[in-house]
C-alpha cells in the first residue's frame, strides 16, 4: 500500500458489498478505488476505457493491477444493469462524468454523459434496491441559475439537474442518494479541467519547467484523498434522503500555496495571474461533516505530501510528462 492513501483506510465491516466506482480512470476515481481496495472493501471499477494510469500512480502498479476492471459506459443503461448484475453491486459511487472545458466543446455529449448517466446511476439503484449512492455534483452549481454571483456553465446547469433528478427520485421512489460538491481537487492524479492548474504546476516544477497559474487570490484547497474519503464514506451507511453537501477543503490564496511550493523547491519558475477563480474558495464543511465522518488534510501538509509524492513518481519514471 502506498503511504498516500494510509490516512483515508476504512473498516470493511461498514460495507454489506462491492462498490461500483464509475469514472474510476479519472482523478477522483483513482483514489477511490486504490482506498476502498486497501482497506479490504470489494470493489469494481469501471470507465470508459481500461486506463489504469492515474489509480497506478495512487495505489503503485501492482495494486492497481488487482483491480476488478469493467469498460462500461454510463450512458448505456443495460450495459450498467448488466454490470451490477454480474457482481451484485450494493454501494455506487458515481464520478463518471465531463468537466467544464468538455462540457463546453460538446455540449450534447455533456448531458448525455452528466445528465442521462447520472438519471441510469439512480434508475439501476432504484431497480436493484440500492440504498447506498454517492454521485459528483460541483461548486459549480453554485453558479446558477445564471445571473447570480458566480459563473453560470452548462456544466453547473447539467450539475443542478443532477442534483434535482435525486430529489426527485428520493421523493417519488425513496431512492437515497449522497451529492457531493467538491471544489477545487488538487493532489496526484489531479491532471485535467479548468481547476487543476495548481497541481499542473506543482508537477512543472519537478519537471524543472516554468508555469503560470491563470487565476489568483482566494481559492479552495481540497485534497483528492480527502475527496474520496468524503465520497467513502457516503457509502458506509444506508442512505434515508438525498442529500446535497459542499465540500471545499481548506481556503488560501493561489499566493499561499506557491509560496509552499516555493519553500520544497525554492528554484520553482512559477507565476501567478489573472482574476480570482470564477466560484466561491470558502464553501461550509460543516453540514457535511456533521453527517460524515472523513479524514481533513491542512493545506500546508497536503501541498508538501503532494510534492513529496510526486519526486518519488518522477524519480521512478512513472510520470508522463506535461504536454
Ligand atoms: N476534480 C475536481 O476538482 C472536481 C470538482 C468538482 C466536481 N468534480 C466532479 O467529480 C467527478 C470526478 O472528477 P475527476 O476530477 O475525477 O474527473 P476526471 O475528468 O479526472 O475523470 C472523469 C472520468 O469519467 C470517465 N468518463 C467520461 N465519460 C464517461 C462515460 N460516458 N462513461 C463512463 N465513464 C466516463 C472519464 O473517462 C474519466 O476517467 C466528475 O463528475 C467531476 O465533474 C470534480
Amino acid at each position: 500500500m502506498t503511504a498516500l492513501i494510509q490516512p483515508f483506510l476504512v473498516d470493511p465491516i461498514m460495507f454489506d458489498g462491492p462498490v461500483l466506482v464509475t469514472g474510476a480512470g479519472g482523478c477522483l476515481g483513482a483514489w477511490t478505488v486504490a482506498i476502498l481496495q486497501a482497506s479490504g472493501v470489494p470493489v469494481v471499477a469501471a470507465d470508459l476505457r481500461e486506463d489504469r494510469y492515474r489509480a497506478e500512480l495512487v495505489m503503485g502498479r501492482e495494486a492497481a493491477a488487482a483491480l476488478t476492471w469493467e469498460t462500461s459506459n454510463v450512458t448505456d443503461f443495460r450495459a450498467l444493469t448488466q454490470l451490477v448484475e454480474k457482481h451484485d453491486i450494493r454501494a455506487i459511487v458515481h464520478y463518471a462524468g465531463l468537466q467544464v472545458p468538455f462540457c463546453a466543446a460538446d455540449p450534447a455529449l455533456g448531458a448525455r454523459v452528466n445528465v442521462e448517466g447520472t438519471i441510469n446511476i439512480l434508475q439501476v439503484a432504484r431497480d436493484k434496491g440500492i440504498r447506498r449512492t454517492a454521485y459528483a455534483s460541483s461548486v459549480a452549481a453554485h453558479g446558477m441559475p445564471p445571473g447570480g454571483q458566480y459563473k453560470a456553465t452548462l456544466y453547473g446547469a447539467y450539475k443542478v439537474a443532477n442534483e434535482q433528478t435525486a430529489y426527485v427520485y428520493w421523493q417519488d421512489w425513496h431512492v437515497p442518494s449522497v451529492c457531493i460538491r467538491p471544489n477545487v481537487v488538487y493532489g496526484v492524479a489531479r491532471d485535467q479541467g479548468i481547476s487543476a492548474k495548481f497541481t499542473l504546476a506543482l508537477q512543472a516544477v519537478i519537471e524543472g519547467k516554468a508555469y503560470d497559474i491563470p487565476y489568483s487570490g482566494r481559492l479552495s484547497w481540497l485534497h483528492a484523498g480527502e475527496a474520496a474519503a468524503a465520497f467513502i464514506a457516503a457509502v458506509s451507511q444506508e442512505g434515508d434522503g438525498a442529500y446535497v453537501f459542499d465540500l471545499n477543503g481548506g481556503c488560501e490564496t493561489v499566493e499561499h500555496g506557491v509560496e509552499i511550493l516555493r519553500e520544497c523547491a525554492p528554484d520553482a519558475q512559477i507565476t501567478v495571474s489573472g482574476a480570482p477563480f470564477p466560484f466561491p474558495p470558502d464553501m461550509d464543511d460543516g453540514p457535511i461533516r456533521a453527517h460524515l465522518d472523513f479524514p481533513s488534510i491542512p493545506v500546508d501538509l497536503g501541498i508538501r505530501s503532494t510534492f513529496d509524492a510526486f519526486v518519488d513518481l518522477h524519480k521512478s519514471g512513472r510520470l508522463r510528462p506535461l504536454t
